[in-house]
Parts: structure tokens; sequence; C-alpha cells
């Protein structure tokens, strides 16, 4: 082993090599790929990045730890949802630990970071969360791929779910970003094309969780239901919030399957009944793979995964399939991003495939909570595509 004293004196002989005009090694002369993650660790999304992580780490652990052959080396930023350091931390991967690729992020104002940085270097981004349109739309670029979904898209399907069901006349509330607002844009796309009315739309900044003025507007709107995007720590408190302020049961509450996901553990369950949602995943989908994966990741991390740990787990089976196609030689860009293009992922949600502007097609379920579960009802929208407007990928 290599003390931190020879570690120190390594340094400063490279130091002093450097200052007499000698040639460092651009990197250690390391063979190994080197893989960024970019995610949350701590704050309200904290969970969510932590899936990703898990899922992702999984697929590779399932094939050796090796892509195209070569071995792999993480390095790792914990960029805490916090969107004014978004290109900080993403040049901390790129510019200092020279990663291949950059596996980030869950937050849609810290993406904007990352595809700015991801535009400038040309480093390969695999998004395993955020959902801001821009990334697969208007600034879709060729190294940028996402292995999630964009922020309409789980929202594109509930509105006929609602209507369906007698719902005519809603209020939307979310936090104020990207990703709220982007939600809402699709929300409002579904609902008024199935014959719905917005009576109100609510909001509050991200990640504030001080839902008790709004929930109190809401009494008094009195709408057939309400509808929402909130994740992570902030949707368990409004959960909690719209029980505790009599709300539940009397105005149906609906949303992303983000509200529900990944939370519903003792504590929350009991306020959180009947809570119907569209999204891209349940765990309690019952498919042979799905099955299979739920019984590995229980295994190696002590819980249920969730959607989170699903789209890591597929960003890792896309580079697995690409790095597959260049025998792990990453500078073979044009083979890389074809072989990524054309993958076909077998995803414990179920099959996909991407779009032409690096977006997944996929099916939406509709779930509602029974006990500690989103239990799956139907298929709210087969094979959805997200409209990909502005991207000019061929
Ligand atoms: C986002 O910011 O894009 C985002 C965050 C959490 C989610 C979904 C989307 O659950």
């Amino acid at each position: 082993m290599t003390s931190r004293r020879q570690v120190l004196t390594q340094s400063a002989a490279l130091i002093g090599a450097a200052s007499a005009g000698m040639v460092l090694p651009a990197r250690a002369q390391s063979t190994k790929i080197r893989i960024g993650l970019m995610l949350p660790y701590t704050g309200t999304f904290a969970q969510l990045g932590i899936a990703c992580d898990n899922g992702f780490r999984m697929a590779l652990e399932e094939k050796g730890n090796k892509l195209g052959g070569k071995d792999i080396e993480y390095f790792k930023v914990d960029d805490e949802s916090e969107p004014s350091k978004g290109v900080e931390n993403a040049n901390k991967l790129v510019q200092r630990d020279k990663v291949d690729v950059l596996v980030g992020t869950v937050h849609s104002g810290v993406q904007m970071g990352i595809h700015k940085v991801a535009r400038e270097t040309g480093v390969l981004n695999i998004i395993p969360n955020a959902g801001m349109h821009a990334a697969t739309r208007a600034l879709c670029a060729p190294n940028v791929f996402r292995t999630s979904f964009t922020n309409s898209q789980p929202t594109l399907a509930l509105g006929n779910v609602m209507v369906q069901k007698g719902h005519k006349k809603a209020v939307w509330i979310t936090w104020k970003y990207a990703a709220g607002d982007e939600a809402g844009e699709g929300f409002k796309q579904g609902y008024l094309a199935a014959g719905g009315t917005i009576v109100k739309e609510l909001g509050l900044p991200f990640p504030n969780v001080e839902f008790q003025a709004l929930l109190t507007e809401i009494a008094s709107i009195k709408p057939d239901a309400v509808a929402c995007f909130f994740s992570g720590g902030g949707a368990s408190k409004f959960i909690r919030d719209y029980a505790a302020a009599g709300l539940a049961g009397k105005i149906p509450l609906y949303g992303s399957g983000f509200l529900t996901e990944g939370l519903l553990d003792d504590e929350l369950a009991p306020s959180a009944q009947g809570i119907i949602t569209t999204l891209h995943y349940s765990t309690s989908l019952a498919t042979k793979r799905n099955d299979a994966f739920r019984l590995a990741y229980a295994k190696a991390f002590k819980m249920q995964p969730d959607v989170y740990a699903v789209q890591g787990y597929d960003a890792g089976q896309l580079l697995i399939q690409g790095a597959a196609a260049v025998n792990g030689d990453f500078s073979n860009k044009k083979t890389l991003y074809t072989a990524m293009e054309n993958a076909v992922i077998d995803s414990p949600r179920g099959k996909w495939t991407m779009s032409k502007a690096h977006n997944p097609v996929q099916d939406m379920y509709v779930r509602v909570v029974k006990g500690k579960e989103n239990v799956v009802q139907g298929v709210a929208a087969k094979a959805l595509s997200d409209s990909g407007a502005g991207c000019k990928l061929a």
C-alpha cells in the first residue's frame, strides 16, 4: 500500500517537475473508464440521489464492474440540489477529475449547469432523473442522453385519468422551478384536452414546505380535485399536511408519481391512501424482470427500489451497451452515440427505446396507493414520447 507520506512526496516531486518545465502526464496513465457521479446526497432530494447511485452501481456490478472490457473508477460530487453551484460542481468532475462520462443529476436547475458544461466540453452526460425540457428539446445535444423522463411526460397522462373519474375542475400546485412549471405544462395540455378546467394554479419556491396558507386556499376553492408535482422529503410533508388539513378523502389528490415514490413507510402511508398518480414505473409491477430486479436490489441495499433506482440502473445499462460497441474506447464517439441511440433497454419498468432527441419512449402507468404500495391499475399512455420540440438531432 502507498502511504500518505509517499503520496505527498510523489506529488511534491511532480510539482517540482512541473515548475522545472517538464510535461506532466494528463492522467496517471490510467486505462480505467472514469465515471463521474454528480447527484444530491444531502437535502430534500438526498434519497433520490442515493437511489440513482445504487441503481447505477448495481447495473455495472452485474457486469463485473467492467465497461467494454475495461475497469472502471468512480468519482463523486454531492450537488446538494443547489443550482447556483451546478457549473462549478460539473467542472470538478469534468476538468479536475477528467471523467469519461458524467452521470447526473436529479434537480432540473442543477441540470442546467451540467448541460452547459456538457455542451461546452463535449463530455458524455447521462441524465438519470432531471426532466428539464431543454436537455432533450431546444438544447438537445449528441453527447447528452436521458434515461428518465421529460418533466411533462408523467403529467401528460394524468388529466385523462382525472376526467374519467369525473374530476373536471382542478387546482394545480407545485414548487415554482423548472420541474414544477414543466410538469404543470404537461398537466395542462392533457387535462384541457380531456375536457378539464384548471381553476387555480398555486406555487411556492423550491424547496419550501410551508404549505399551510395554500391548503387553506384550496379548502376555500373546493375544486373537484387537486393535482401536483412534489418529490422527495417535500412530497412527504405535503401529503401529511394535506391530510392534517382535513382534505384527504374530501378533495382527491393526484400527481405525477414522484409524489408517493419511495416514500410509503409506516409513518406516511396512512395519510397517502387512495392517492392516484401516473408514472413510468411502480415497484409493484408484476413482471419477471421487475421481480428479479427487486430481489437483487433488496439483497444489495436492504431496501426496496423505486423509480430513481430504476433510472440509475438503466443509465448503467445504457452505458454498458454503448461501451460494448466501442470496446471501451470512449474516443470513438460516433459509434458510441449511435449504439446508445439504438439501444433497447430491458428495464424493470418495461422495455424502452430512445427518441431521436435522446429521451425514453415509454409506457406511463396509473397507480393508486394501497397500504404501502403504488398499486398499478393500468397503462395511462402506451409508448409515450416527448415532443422533442426544437431538437435538431438527425
Ligand atoms: C427535477 O428537478 O427535474 C425533478 C426532481 C425530482 C423529481 C422529478 C424531477 O422527482
